[in-house]
């Protein structure tokens, strides 16, 4: 089986942050989005991963995955461009995938639990496609299935009156017979040829879609709200241990060279990046920083700082539920604001 994993597409609703970043690369608990994907794909032996770029940050993306060799397997792209759909994103693989079985995973999507069961369904159940659904409280948001009995008898893309509470989530096991129901496709109301549209023709044609219903463990990161409840599920994931130069912390997770001072609370579970320095601070829980960040005075709960940020501040004013972009700089004025929430992006500048 062979990988693909979704690079493209705008995040404009992680905006500002995806103006100047590719969403798939925002961090969590110190690692890409995409890259857990990455390791959900390696997970069930795939050694051959394409990855699909799309305007903003192709060059970012290359950067950071390279041929694939720092993860001891082969990874190649295309280039999508603009984001004309799912659908047509995956069309644009079929000389990777050749005659293979191929899993399609969006990289902003984060599978707590990887992909191994759903493998073996698909390859267990035998049929040409085969997806995961899970409950939602906001089908319209979504992708939905609608189930008759065992089968899938609909699918709908973010439907305004939902039918079914079941999304479908960012994963597609698929085989070369799925390229025909692409070439088939006309671009929907919002201009782009939908996964979705692909699995309902293949109903229509007599195939039926397999799935397995996933709990509790799946999200899209496609908003900050979401964004920062998978940075707490990632950080729930790392193992537990610390070690900074002050001694050892529980549930913490940290680079080569972090700085903690005698002053700083620190209260897993969190994460702190190479050459982050943290002085009179209380940091977590669920917080991510990156690297070489300057954390002063501050007070920083439930929130990912990127790398390079400064934050030199009060600890009266905490920084909760928050998202700060890289090389971002919040220091105080003195002014004395009781708390703060910010949602900005890369070289932004704030005085409290
Ligand atoms: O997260 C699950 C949902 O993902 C599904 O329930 C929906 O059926 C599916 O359409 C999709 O909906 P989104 O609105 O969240 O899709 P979004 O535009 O955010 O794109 C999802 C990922 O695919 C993201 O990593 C960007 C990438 N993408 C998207 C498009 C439209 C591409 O690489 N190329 C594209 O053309």
């Amino acid at each position: 089986m062979k990988g693909v994993i979704l690079h493209g597409g705008a995040g404009t609703r992680l905006r500002p942050l995806t103006y100047t970043d590719v969403k798939q690369l925002l961090p969590l608990a110190g690692k890409p989005v995409s890259e857990y994907i990455l390791s959900n794909l390696i997970d069930l032996g795939i050694d051959e991963v394409n990855i699909v770029l799309g305007e903003v940050g192709h060059n970012e993306v290359q950067g950071y995955y390279g041929d694939g060799s720092k993860w001891g397997i082969h990874v190649s792209y295309t280039y999508q461009g603009k984001p004309l759909g799912i659908a047509h994103a995956i069309g644009m693989v079929r000389n990777f995938v050749k005659d293979d079985d191929f899993v399609v995973a969006l990289g902003d999507n984060y599978f707590h639990n990887g992909f191994e069961v759903l493998s073996r369904d698909f390859e267990e159940q035998g049929k040409e496609a085969y997806i995961a659904i899970t409950e939602v409280p906001n089908p319209r948001q979504f992708g939905v299935a609608e189930l008759s009995g065992e089968k899938i008898t609909k699918l709908v893309e973010k439907p305004k009156n939902p039918r079914s509470k079941f999304a479908i989530t960012g994963v597609y096991f698929l085989r070369k017979s799925v390229f025909p129901f692409i070439d088939s496709l006309k671009p929907s109301s919002r201009g782009e040829l939908e996964i979705t549209e692909v699995f309902q023709k293949m109903i229509d044609a007599g195939m039926e879609i397999g799935y397995s219903v996933i709990s509790g463990w799946w999200k899209d990161t496609g908003t900050p709200e979401e964004f920062l409840s998978c940075n707490r599920m990632a950080l729930e994931g790392l193992v537990s241990k610390g070690v900074g130069k002050n001694g050892t912390y529980s549930k913490a997770y940290m680079g080569e060279n972090v700085t903690i001072d005698s002053r700083s609370k620190i209260s897993g579970p969190c994460y702190i990046g190479s050459g982050s320095r943290i002085v009179n601070s209380s940091i977590g829980p669920y917080t991510s920083i990156g690297r070489n960040c300057r954390l002063e005075d501050c007070n920083v709960e439930n929130s990912v700082i990127m790398d390079d940020v400064s934050i030199l501040i009060d600890q009266s004013l905490k920084v909760k539920d928050s998202i700060v972009g890289s090389a971002s700089v919040i220091k105080s004025n003195g002014a004395g604001e009781k708390s703060l929430r910010v949602i900005i992006g890369r070289d932004s500048k704030i005085e409290v």
